[in-house]
């Protein structure tokens, strides 16, 4: 079978990857891709937001399944298009990506179906906000409604903060997508992330694992889309993930389906580990980037398979099966990120693979011949390990073997496992 896959980034890397070792992979298309998704796909020129193209493409080249990476196509109905056109999509459709697309849609959905979460206020003008903050304690957590490309969250430590983000906020800072802003409760506990595919009935758990968010080492620095991850989370035990599908991943689901909004793909779950049990934080209709780079280098079996089965509503029965070794990326990006990154320095990956580490790129392009940074995030060096000390080992022996003297990245990326392994 045909295979287009859409995006650019180091997730897409490390599903064109996968996707391409499948035997029922006959050719792997994905567009606009990046260099190192070139090796293992053909390269097509195409503009996500132009529906008509991409069902076009499908046609033009016997496409049997199309994998959306990012979340924007999603949100702006691509699937649904794709879909009525006949073409099988990995994606959820425009109002089941609403639970990545607006925070208020799903604050009310968990209300709705009792999912534990932050209590919450919606506000739509900045006097309702600012009223609303006397039923809150600092820290105050506001958050633009829409998709803010990870950066619509501001926790504010005083009142006269959080009363200044929310001015930012409603003068359009985060543009339309702060039109709306949420308020909620502060949760304090460890962050984890699950993830769960399903065909909007069946569900499968597919796996765990730790972001770092921060820029600099030991948390520390402003706010980033993630530099670095592994999988799996020993934090979440298998207790812990048992109650997060019950009690969070199922009903969402359910409820989904009963609303007339079935949920199919794969549904990245943002949770904070509270006294109180596990509490959603936030839902992603996409997978995690940097933490689908470990997932799909711990995936055992054929990714086409268990996508078409999820696309074609047939997932009952499947199951995904992950290798015990932990995965660790550390993500190398361009200095100055997460603010202007500098474009255009030279990278030479050298003997980084030989040891068995796997380089993703993800803001990399080829200028004269020469593999250049083109972006904030630019390589995810990911290496397997019999634990997540072993996998740090292994990833920063291949960071160190890459030469990228514009680029820089964190030296901690599993301190927490890392620190809790050398306890045990
Ligand atoms: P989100 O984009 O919703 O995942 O939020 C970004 C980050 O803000 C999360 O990864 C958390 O670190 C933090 N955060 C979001 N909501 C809360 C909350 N209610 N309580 C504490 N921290 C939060
Ligand atoms: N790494 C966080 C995300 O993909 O949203």
């Amino acid at each position: 079978m045909n295979i287009l896959l859409l995006g650019s980034g180091g997730r897409e890397h490390a599903l064109a990857w996968k996707l391409a070792q499948s035997p029922s992979c006959t050719k792997l298309y994905a567009a606009p891709g990046n260099p190192g998704i070139a090796e293992e796909a053909e390269l097509v020129p195409l503009d996500a937001t132009d529906h008509g193209a991409v069902i076009a493409c499908g046609r033009a080249n016997d496409i049997g399944l199309v994998v959306i990476g990012p979340e924007a196509p999603l949100v702006d109905g691509l699937s649904d298009s794709l879909r009525a056109a006949g073409v099988p999509v990995f994606g959820p459709s425009q109002a089941a990506a609403q639970l990545e697309g607006s925070k208020g849609f799903t604050k009310d959905l968990c209300e709705r179906a009792g999912i534990p979460t932050a209590g919450y206020v919606r506000t739509a003008s900045l006097g309702e906000a600012t009223a609303a903050l006397d039923r809150f304690a600092a820290p105050f957590v506001l958050k633009a409604d829409g998709l803010a490309a990870g950066k619509g969250v501001v926790i504010a430590e005083t009142r006269a903060e959080a009363e200044a983000a929310l001015a930012d906020m409603f003068g359009g800072a985060f543009g339309e997508a702060g039109a709306e802003v949420v308020i909620e409760e502060f949760m304090a506990g460890e962050e984890a992330s699950f993830f769960a595919l399903t065909d909007g009935t069946s569900i499968i758990p597919f796996g765990s694992a730790q972001d770092h968010k921060r820029v600099g080492d030991g948390d520390t620095g402003p706010n980033t889309g993630g530099m670095g991850a592994y999988s799996p989370a020993p934090i979440l035990t298998d207790e812990l993930q048992a109650q997060v599908m019950r009690e969070i991943i199922e009903p969402t689901v359910r409820t989904m389906a009963a609303e007339g909004n079935p949920y199919s793909g794969v549904l990245y779950a943002g949770l904070m580990l509270t006294g109180d049990g596990p509490k959603l934080i936030e839902y992603n209709c996409r997978f995690g980037d940097p933490e689908c780079q470990v997932l799909m280098s711990r995936l055992e079996g054929d990714l086409v398979e268990i996508m078409l089965a999820c696309a074609e509503g047939r997932l009952s029965g499947v199951e995904a099966h992950f290798s015990p070794q932990a995965a660790l990326t550390v993500v190398m990006a361009a200095k100055g990120y997460p603010g202007t990154p500098e474009k255009g320095g030279a990278i030479e990956l050298g003997d980084s693979e030989a040891q068995g580490a796997k380089v993703f790129h993800a803001g990399t392009s080829l200028k004269d011949g020469q593999l250049v940074a083109n972006g904030g995030r630019v390589l995810n060096v990911t290496a397997l390990g019999r634990n997540v000390t072993d996998a740090q080992v292994a990833a920063y022996a291949a960071v160190d073997a890459i030469s990228f003297p514009s680029g820089f990245c964190r030296r901690d990326i599993g301190w927490r496992e890392v620190e809790r392994e050398r306890q045990n």
